[in-house]
């Protein structure tokens, strides 16, 4: 997926249609502060909604899917975290079960032009 830049905080995050392909994005992030390489993940909720998460849990600064490139749990319902087995809602990241129980995903803000381009900002809110 290429991605470019929008107003320096933006970056372009496929579109829609892509999420009718694949049920998460994941999409590339400028590394932090630390060089720290970083992605975030598109999906949509279970009212439609595009949301976007940092890939890393609250707890450890490690990725939730722990390099497996797998997000989802087994019932493709809620994102997971693929060290621990934690659960996470797709609405608002807030994990329910599992080691970080009552914490949330960091959230990128999403926005959709009319043509169904997904943007999403570059750091978490
Ligand atoms: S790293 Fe936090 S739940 Fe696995």
């Amino acid at each position: 997926m290429s991605v470019r830049l929008r107003a320096g905080t933006w970056l372009q995050a496929g579109s829609v249609a892509d999420l009718d392909r694949a049920d998460v994005l994941g999409v590339p992030l400028p590394r932090d502060h630390e060089r720290v390489p970083r992605e975030a993940l598109v999906l949509r909720d279970p009212s439609g909604t595009v949301r976007a998460y940092l890939n890393r849990c609250r707890h450890l600064p490690i990725p939730l899917d722990g390099g497996s490139r797998r997000y989802l749990d087994d019932g493709k319902r809620y994102l997971m975290c693929g060290t621990h087995g934690a659960l996470f809602r797709r609405e608002d990241g807030y994990c329910f079960e599992g080691p970080c129980r009552g914490d949330s995903l960091f959230a990128l803000e999403v926005e959709i032009d009319p043509d169904g381009t997904i943007w999403i900002s570059e750091h978490a809110g």
